[in-house]
């Protein structure tokens, strides 16, 4: 060894304090992370979707072996995706999906390029006919600091609970904070539930900086519309995901919300087309129309904009739903839990006193957003309303099982009261006249 001249030893001490103040210099990464799969919308794939730090291949390669050499591979695309912060930080977000999938069957997978691997992981592939009983995990609004749900879903997964997630927006508290390396810790947060099941996801609020751009970026939902609204069919179920937030950021665009509401449309008629099929119609959406928690959102204290559209008469959902029939509708923003009775503009359509979500004459709707983020719970009003059935100020999710096309289970987990069902609920519909709400 070579003792260091002195001014070498000043020269480094004047880098080390220097590099002390900002960030220090890495090497750039060719390595996988914020691995995470999504349902394409075809049968028999899975999207996978991950992040370098310099632009490489994109490679799956797969298999039905837990170990030894994966025999399948599939190839896809690579695109650069430039953060609007003043740091203009840019990640390489890597899309492959793999399609043939055997409905069912356990698959094995790396990604990844020469450059570097990811580590293995599992998850089964969808089956693709109505007649099977899908489990869901259901949430919203989980940040990066206080995920309070996450480690029970991480669990939950491990034990093969669930065959998809729905995330009903408002991610990372927010995912462009910090030059976006909020998104970035919270997309690694998630990957040991993502990487294992289709993480669906609806934009709320939270996403809403730099036109949604980092979760148009980070997730690869069906369709071509960016994720902003697309739905697929999940066993018994038809799955609508959509924005409420096209109705509160007008400055992205007015039309946004007429587009939506037409795709919206011809969707539910498609949708009531093959309902012998699918009989379950649920939609995602981040902002609820009723809600009654003590804040000053919009349910509350206003009218809802979701609910009765652009100035209280353009484009509203709850008469769209109502029309087509849908079932259950799946909402967050709101850290709590609230289940609504059956409802219709303000009315209770219980199926029954005794039996209230037996052929329920209205959809049910669930709030769930309280997953945990940095914002805590939200109060409930003192009073509930009418049309609240139950209220849950708890940390918790959702598990929501469609057992077949006319039975429905809905679970509330408390984390508060480690993993103690809170609420517990089974939707029944008979197959004929689904459509109407008569
Ligand atoms: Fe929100």
């Amino acid at each position: 060894m070579y003792p260091l001249h002195p001014c070498w030893s000043c020269c480094c001490l004047l880098l080390f304090f220097s590099l002390g103040v900002q960030e220090v210099p890495k090497e750039p990464s060719a390595a996988p992370e914020q691995i995470h799969l999504s349902y394409s919308g075809e049968p028999g794939s899975m999207t996978v979707t991950w992040t370098t730090w310099v632009p490489t291949d994109s490679e799956v390669q797969f298999g039905v072996q837990l170990t030894g050499p994966l025999t399948f591979r599939a190839q896809g695309t690579v695109s650069p995706f430039v953060d609007g912060g003043h740091l203009r930080r840019k990640l390489y977000i890597h899309r492959v999906t793999l399609q043939g999938l055997l409905p069912g069957i356990q698959y094995v997978y790396r990604c990844g390029s020469t450059q570097g691997w990811s580590r293995r992981f599992r998850f089964r592939a969808l089956k693709n006919e109505p007649y099977w009983s899908p489990r869901l995990a259901v949430f919203g609004d989980m940040g990066t600091e206080n995920p309070k749900a996450l480690p029970r879903l991480r669990r939950d997964t491990q034990q093969g609970m669930y065959d998809a997630v729905l995330h009903v927006g408002d991610f990372a508290y927010d995912m462009h904070q910090d030059n976006a390396r909020i998104g970035d810790a919270f997309m690694r947060l998630i990957e040991p539930v993502a990487a294992s099941l289709p993480y669906m996801t609806c934009p709320g609020n939270h996403e809403e900086r730099y036109n949604f751009s980092n979760y148009k970026a980070r997730f690869s939902m069906p369709g071509d519309n960016e994720g902003l609204w697309y739905s697929w069919d999940l066993g018994p179920a038809h799955i609508i995901s959509f924005s409420t937030e096209v109705y509160f950021f007008l400055h992205y665009g007015r039309h946004m919300v007429e587009r939506q509401f037409h795709w919206l449309e011809r969707d539910l008629q498609k949708a009531n087309e093959n309902r012998a099929n699918r009989p379950w119609i649920i939609t995602m959406g981040h902002r609820p129309m009723y809600c009654s928690n003590a804040d000053l959102d919009d349910c509350t204290w206003h009218e809802s904009k979701v609910r009765k559209g652009l100035f209280g008469k353009l484009f509203g959902l709850e008469d769209l739903f109502y029309k087509y029939g849908v079932d259950l509708e799946l909402w967050a923003h709101e850290h709590s839990y609230e289940r609504l009775w059956p409802i219709y503009n303000y009315r209770v359509f219980n199926g029954s006193r005794e039996m209230p979500y037996n052929n329920p004459r209205g959809p049910v709707h669930i709030i769930t957003g309280s997953a945990g983020c940095e914002e805590r719970l939200t109060r409930f009003t003192l009073f509930p309303r009418p049309w609240s059935a139950v209220r849950v100020k708890e940390y918790g999710y959702t598990r929501l099982h469609i057992l077949n096309g006319t039975h429905m289970h809905i679970q509330q987990v408390s984390d508060d009261q480690d993993g103690k069902i809170v609420d517990d609920v089974w939707v029944v519909r008979p197959l004929l006249n689904r459509m109407m709400y008569l």
